[in-house]
């Protein structure tokens, strides 16, 4: 398999020691027990030359594997059409991780041309653009996944299964509490942290998970944020933003009311990158799920004090001793691979995979909501109504 990958940032390499990266620590891991002939990144600075051929060494040495990579600086989405770059021809599939005003350009040009691709969320920012680029995967019949690798976390799939079982009797509300710290919009995406905001950037993962828990539509919203830290600092965007929002359980006609917090101003002393936590709560149970405190809490001298997540993306001892590449970040990594795989191979079809991936016609529940949450943000927390999908078969 020749593998693209757009962007040479913090989810593809962990560049500025924000951890491993997962991107590329996971296609190394694949390449384990699959062909993988080539992976070409491309970013626009010239310097990502550098970083690639380091991290790739560090990967290597680290879990035993034989990855090559290599690097070309591109100025804009139009050079991965030119033909001198031979996209079509030369690649399997692609990977984009370019920040999130991005991701719409670089989908389009690559599904136009037919290449299998993963997409990092949120998908677009605007449902126009989400349905553009799905009408462009249907008529390229083009094979295109977003990276939700929340849906592959047993914690998640848990809350799944007792939902579907009715443990919980029927569902009346979700109650999300996400945040970062602010070394995150101040420092690793200073670049574009003003160009998204704390719930389309993060925020949107819950979104995406309480439709692949559920199955429910999205019907109405009302955001309000608050703002004033990081515009001191310069950076025009909120510093946290809270959202309302109703959905239907559109067999039973019974509304469910989820509450999502989030911010990016935590503290740079918090116990850990991302501070996460949900409730669901039924008329017969509850669940309540920490996903950041996982009870690995780390003290030291050195470090302070931190709460880790061993289940995301680690480098973690098989039963030989040997380091692998684990945890459901590489899982959803590795799924997309797989999926291209079998594909490619004949042995499964695109349409296999409809409705079981987080595919662009399941993303586009999501991408509705974020557009529907910044409009509620800008008219200062007037209810808007979440565009229907007609399209989408609801539960
Ligand atoms: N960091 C995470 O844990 C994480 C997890 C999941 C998804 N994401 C998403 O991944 C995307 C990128 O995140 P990141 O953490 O790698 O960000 P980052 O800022 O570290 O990296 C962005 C990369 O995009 C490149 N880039 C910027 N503008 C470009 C352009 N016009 N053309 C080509 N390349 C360009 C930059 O050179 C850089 O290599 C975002 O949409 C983010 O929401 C991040």
């Amino acid at each position: 398999m020749r593998i693209l990958i757009i962007g040479a940032g913090m989810y593809v390499t962990g560049r500025n020691n924000t951890g491993t990266g997962t991107i590329l620590s996971s296609i190394a891991q694949y390449s384990k027990l699959n062909e993988v002939e080539e992976v070409v990144v491309v970013a626009r600075s010239k310097k990502n030359a550098a970083i690639i051929e380091k991290e790739t060494n560090r990967i290597n040495q680290t879990i035993n594997s034989q990855l090559k990579t290599s690097y070309e600086s591109i100025s804009s989405s139009a050079d991965l059409a030119d033909e001198a770059m031979n996209v079509q021809g030369r690649f399997d599939a692609a990977i984009i991780s370019v920040p999130d005003h991005l991701h719409f350009e670089y989908a389009k040009v690559l599904l136009e041309l037919g290449v299998k691709t993963l997409i990092v969320k949120p998908l677009t920012p605007t449902l126009g653009e989400a349905l553009e680029l799905r009408d462009i995967q249907k008529q390229t019949n083009t094979y295109a996944a977003v990276e939700f690798h929340k849906r592959w976390d047993e914690t998640n799939l848990i809350t799944r299964q007792f939902i579907n079982q009715g443990k919980l009797g029927q569902v009346l509300y979700y109650e999300v509490g996400y945040s970062q710290r602010i070394s995150i919009p101040l420092e690793t995406f200073k670049g574009w942290s003003d160009k998204t905001n704390i719930f389309q950037y993060l925020g949107v993962h819950y979104v995406d998970l309480f439709y692949f828990l559920t199955g429910y539509k999205p019907m109405r919203c009302m955001a309000l944020g608050t703002n004033g830290v990081l515009k001191q600092k310069g950076i025009d965007t909120w510093d946290s933003v809270h959202v309302m929002l109703e959905w239907q359980n559109t067999k039973t006609g019974d509304l469910v009311v989820s509450n999502l917090n989030t911010n990016w101003i935590d503290p740079n002393v918090s116990s850990a990158m991302s501070d996460q936590r949900y409730k669901v709560i039924g008329t017969k149970g509850r669940l309540e799920i920490d996903q950041k405190n996982r009870g690995v809490e780390y003290i030291s001298e050195t470090d302070g004090i931190q709460q880790m997540n061993p289940y995301f993306s680690e480098y973690l001892e098989d039963a030989n001793g040997n380091l692998q590449f684990q945890g459901y970040g590489h899982r959803s990594i590795a799924q997309f691979l797989s999926d291209v795989a079998q594909i490619e191979s004949g042995n499964s079809t695109m349409n296999d995979f409809e409705g079981k991936r987080p595919d662009i016609q399941s993303s586009l529940v999501s991408t509705a909501v974020v557009e529907a949450v910044n409009k509620s943000l800008t008219a200062n927390g007037a209810w808007v109504n979440v565009e229907n999908i007609e399209e989408i078969e609801w539960n």
